[in-house]
């Protein structure tokens, strides 16, 4: 399975603080946003992923991801020139997913906890299979209806009148076919290339699997000054708390076998004297002992 991020968009949600950054660059307590949502893919066996950006931000993030390689990660970097939607993920990686499946995940999604998403990851063959997380303001997203059987019946883009709060989180996998789906769509009223359509069309064709999200799980937004700050003092909490990182791709590259001790070793030691190179010390120290 390879894997795309989608980091676009103004982030005007967030002005001023994305006149210079990306939002997905932005720090979320102690790393940058996106490391939360390359962390999921590596947690979950993805090696080969391929970013995309606009134009402008995407110097940046190869700034920040130029040495994953040492990471046990293949990252390649995409444009997306003008906001198509997120569906124009597919179009824009059609040559770097080749003949693969794909997940996607959105570079402002932080997801923490449970094993839904590994059984999810182990589960998958062919089709789509996304996910539902109960929500407050589903309104604000796209919206999955299940039948008294639990069954998906519809999905909805940010619908005026939600037929359930179960929102759909920015984490979606396809099989090859997404690349066609993708190219098929017409653009919505608000002129993207609408998720949800893809979403809809594998429902349609009996292909589209949804795995409910429990309540022990936190799928966090970033996309609001008032979100981000909750977001950072969330995972303040849980670090603080139980002295472990969430985020962290190098040691999640490390647990999934990518990199070996020596070389987080290694990549600690070139580090600067900070907090996130005494955790990975730590990590190796507990490794070596264990
Ligand atoms: C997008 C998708 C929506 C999904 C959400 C998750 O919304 O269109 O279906 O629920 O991401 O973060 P947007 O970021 O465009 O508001």
């Amino acid at each position: 399975m390879k894997g795309i991020i989608l980091a676009g968009g103004a982030g005007s949600r967030l002005y001023p603080l994305t006149l210079v950054a990306s939002k997905q660059l932005q720090p979320v307590y102690d790393k940058p946003m996106v490391y939360y949502p390359l962390t999921t893919l590596v947690e979950n066996g993805v090696r080969e992923i391929c970013l995309i950006s606009t134009p402008q931000d995407l110097p940046r993030f190869w700034q920040l991801l130029r040495n994953s390689a040492a990471w046990g990660l293949a990252v390649e970097f995409r444009e997306q020139a003008h906001p198509g939607g997120i569906a124009q993920a597919f179009v824009i990686a059609e040559s770097f997913i080749g003949n693969d499946s794909v997940a996607l995940i959105l570079g402002d999604n932080v997801f923490y906890g449970g094993d839904t998403f590994p059984r999810a990851f182990a589960e998958f063959q062919a089709g789509a299979t996304i996910f539902g997380y109960q929500v407050h303001d589903p309104e604000r997203y796209g919206v999955v209806e299940f039948d008294a059987h639990g069954k998906a019946i519809s999905i909805e883009e940010k619908p005026k009148q939600p037929k359930s709060n179960y929102a759909v989180p920015g984490f979606y996998l396809y099989d090859n076919q997404v690349v066609a789906v993708a190219k098929a769509l017409k653009p919505s009223p608000r002129g993207e290339l609408e998720i949800s359509d893809v979403n809809a069309k594998y429902l349609e064709q009996g292909q589209l699997r949804v795995h409910r999200l429990n309540r022990g799980f936190a799928w966090l937004d970033a996309g609001t000054s008032t979100s981000l700050h909750e977001a950072s003092a969330y995972v303040q909490t849980i670090e603080r708390r139980q002295g472990i990182k969430i985020g962290c791709p190098e040691e999640a590259a490390f647990r999934r076998g990518f990199i070996n001790l020596a070389q987080l070793e290694e990549l600690a030691a070139a580090m600067p004297n900070c907090e996130y190179r005494q955790y990975l010390q730590r990590v190796c120290q507990e490794n070596h002992d264990g």
